[in-house]
């Protein structure tokens, strides 16, 4: 049931921003709006996406784990819109510009980095990718998603002027999500040797 419904509720922000184009409600910069939308549904998908694997180990309910692979999806959907926006209102589809942007100004190189990194993982998030790299290199692979989320964090905070309140709370999480994932509660195993050392 919680599938179905990560696959469907993803398309919520998709959905809300459609209607408000639609009753021409995106403000005096209706490209602007569609572009910073986008792009913090894109980065707040991802953290979402990161909080899976600690809420999985906290409550022990394996099944959430195959929530992971429909909200990343989304997360890299979203990267999508925001990088087509980008592509067409801000960019007039001009490759040479894009390509100077991206090597020029180091935001939009992070931001792409950011990206390239959610096109490899949506590129193998099939079992049968899984089943081609093997176990260890597919996780090895996917753990760069940490990496995104940290480039996509980066990629805000530069872009913002002025009130970093946003980007800052969001990397506040990344950090915390970071902290939760590489930290392992000692084993029995592990517990009863330290006990008897002790
Ligand atoms: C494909 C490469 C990318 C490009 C070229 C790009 C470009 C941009 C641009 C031009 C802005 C607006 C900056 C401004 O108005 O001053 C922006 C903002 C933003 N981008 Fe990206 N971006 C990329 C990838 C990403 C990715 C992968 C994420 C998320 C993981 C992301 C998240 C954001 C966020 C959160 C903002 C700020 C939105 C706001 O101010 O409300 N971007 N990006």
């Amino acid at each position: 049931m919680a599938r179905p419904l990560a696959i469907v509720g993803g398309a919520v922000p998709g959905v809300l921003l459609v209607e408000r184009f639609l009753r021409d409600d995106l403000g005096a910069n209706p490209a602007e709006k569609l572009e910073h939308f986008t792009g913090t549904v894109a980065l707040v998908t991802l953290l979402v996406c990161l909080t899976i694997t600690p809420l999985r180990r906290l409550t022990h309910l394996n099944p959430l784990i195959r929530l992971r692979k429909p909200i990343g999806l989304w997360a890299f959907a979203y990267a999508c819109m925001h990088f087509s926006c980008y592509l067409v209102f801000d960019q007039s589809l001009d490759l040479h510009e894009i390509l100077h942007d991206i090597v020029k100004r180091p935001y939009i190189t992070v931001g792409f980095s950011a990206f390239l990194i959610l096109l490899s993982l949506a590129l193998t998030s099939s079992t049968w990718s899984i089943t081609k790299l093997g176990g260890r290199r597919w996780r090895g692979l996917h753990a760069l998603i940490y990496l995104a989320g940290g480039l996509g964090v980066a990629h805000y905070l530069w872009s913002v002027k002025r009130d970093a309140t946003v980007p800052d709370a969001l990397g506040m999480i990344l950090f915390v999500l970071l902290g939760l994932r590489f930290w392992r509660r000692p084993n029995v195993a592990q517990r009863q040797t330290n006990l008897s050392g002790s």
